[in-house]
This record gives structure tokens, C-alpha cells and sequence, in this order.
């Protein structure tokens, strides 16, 4: 049975257009890609080191997002302290927007506590932003736009 949703979206349009990613921090990213691989039958879609932040992620896509397994590439990353301080797990939630800095914009006159002023590189040639988790609820937030 298809169920239509009506969404008050208080007279704008809402920012957030689809779920783009999970993020899952993890210590190994080959034995997090072998789990997912052997429990669920999923394969990496793509898979890239981002030197600047520290990291090496593997995205597996599911229908048209994806979960992204994060590791560290060195021990200083925010994902390494992450790790350290608060075990494998849920990392953040990334949210598809039409315009990154425009969504920004609109995210920090609302109020939110950024950790980014401006968008910058993501992988997959995306732009990116993070919100804080503080003042959201708990979570870190990315906003994503696609390239
Ligand atoms: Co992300």
C-alpha cells in the first residue's frame, strides 16, 4: 500500500532532499568491507583516502545512498580521536541538499553551531559542510551536495 505524505515544510521548501550516507567509524576498513560483504551480499561502490581529513572511506551503495565506512590514515584524525574516545559506531549522517552553501547559510540564520563556515571538498568531487552535534541534537550532520 503507497502512503502519501503530506509535510508542513512551514511555507519554504525543506533543505534536505534524500539520505546520502551513514557514516560508520571503524578501526580496519577491510575486515568492516568483508562483514558487510559476507552478512549483507554488498560490494564497495567507491573508495578513496582523503588526505586532508585523515581518513579512508569505502562507500556501499544502497539504493541511492549509502553507508560509508570510515578508518583512520593517522592518529592525530578526528576520526582517530573519535575512535579512541568512543568506540566503533555510528560516526554521522550525511544529508542531501540541492546547494551546499546556500543550505549553510539558511542551517547557521536557524541558529545550528557549524564546524564549517564555508563548503569545502568531500569525496566523489561532492561539497560538503558539517554541522555540530552540539545544538543538533547529538549527531553530526554533513550536509552533501552532489558534484
Ligand atoms: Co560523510
Amino acid at each position: 500500500m503507497e502512503q502519501v505524505l503530506t509535510v508542513p515544510t512551514a511555507g519554504r521548501e525543506p533543505l534536505l532532499t534524500q539520505i546520502d550516507h551513514v557514516a560508520v567509524a571503524v578501526n580496519d576498513l577491510d575486515s568492516a568491507i568483508s562483514f558487510y560483504g559476507d552478512t549483507f551480499g554488498t560490494a564497495v561502490a567507491h573508495r578513496e583516502r582523503m588526505e586532508t581529513d585523515g581518513v579512508e572511506e569505502a562507500l556501499i551503495a544502497v539504493a541511492g545512498s549509502y553507508i560509508q565506512l570510515l578508518s583512520p590514515t593517522r592518529g592525530d584524525s578526528p576520526v582517530a580521536k573519535f575512535l579512541e574516545r568512543r568506540g566503533e559506531g555510528l560516526h554521522h549522517v550525511g544529508y542531501r541538499v540541492v546547494n551546499c552553501a546556500a543550505a549553510l547559510a539558511a542551517v547557521k540564520a536557524g541558529g545550528a553551531r557549524l564546524i564549517d563556515e564555508m563548503p569545502r571538498s568531500g569525496s566523489r568531487g561532492t561539497t560538503v559542510a558539517f554541522v555540530h552535534p552540539k545544538g543538533a541534537f547529538g549527531t553530526l550532520i554533513e550536509l552533501v551536495q552532489e558534484p
